[in-house]
């Protein structure tokens, strides 16, 4: 998919079904990132590197802490938004990059990864491969790799994944449907659209993760696991990773 089209998709999957809003510094997501913080502060290091950035509120939270704080991100509003928050903040250290995490090359070197808030969801095995291979390049050994995601696998067997659910945003309704697995990528294609707007049609995947799939990954891309929480609010776990 060529970085155009999946500007265009992220940007309209969260302007639509999943607040950009949510994702900036003053939305629900500063909250969240203060707590993993604290709980994880020893896995942090002086320059981060945060993959799936979204609003960047972690930058935001770390910036006067820190030397150096980069943001990557696919999607051109969350970046808009990251860069106008950090200029307000006066975050000079921070900077953000509109970049396909599958893609991105720096000549930094970093000492701690972030991939929060279930990025992971719109990445495949596959996708996720190219991500940590190119992580491997701009990250020193010993580096620190903390990753939040959802457990799909548990979800499915606890018949707590739900095929079909209907929500209200932006003032309208939604209907969110999974369509199929596709177990050859571990996705599981999903379609929304809301009653009440024509053209609303949007297809979009949610990647099947479970800590057997990722710590097996990681342990072939030379990354050990080192700290680990499951979260049963969100059915998933933070998990930190040492680079060998
Ligand atoms: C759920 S948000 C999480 C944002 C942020 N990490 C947080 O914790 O608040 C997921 C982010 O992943 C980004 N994303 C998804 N696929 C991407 C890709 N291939 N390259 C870069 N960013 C991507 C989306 O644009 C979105 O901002």
């Amino acid at each position: 998919m060529k970085d155009v089209k999946l500007r265009a998709s992220l940007e309209k999957y969260y302007i639509t079904l999943d607040r950009a809003n949510r994702y900036s510094f003053f939305g629900k997501r500063k909250g969240e990132i203060e707590r993993l913080l604290e709980e994880f502060s020893e896995f942090f290091g002086e320059k981060i590197l945060d993959v799936c950035c979204g609003g960047g509120a972690l930058g935001m939270l770390v910036h006067e802490k820190v030397k150096r704080y980069v943001g990557v991100d696919a999607n051109g509003e969350m970046i808009r938004n990251a860069r106008d928050v950090a200029r307000k903040l006066g975050a000079k250290n921070c900077s953000f990059f509109l970049c396909d995490v599958r893609k991105f090359a720096m000549r930094e070197k970093f000492d701690t990864i972030a991939c929060l808030g279930n990025s992971l969801c719109h990445l495949d095995v596959f996708d996720w491969i190219e991500v940590v291979k190119n992580v491997n390049e701009v990250s020193e050994k010993n580096a620190h790799f903390i990753i939040e995601y959802r457990d799909v696998v548990n979800l499915l067997f606890e018949k707590k994944w739900k095929d079909v659910t209907v929500f209200e945003e932006n003032g309208k309704l939604w209907v969110d449907v999974s369509k199929e697995m596709d177990t050859k990528s571990g996705k599981i294609w999903k379609f929304a659209f809301s009653p009440q707007e024509q053209r609303s049609w949007m297809e979009f995947f949610h990647a099947v993760w479970s800590p057997f799939i990722l710590r097996s990954v990681m342990r072939l891309l030379g990354w050990r696991l080192v700290g680990e929480k499951k979260v049963e609010e969100w059915d998933g776990y933070v998990e930190v990773y040492e680079k060998l």
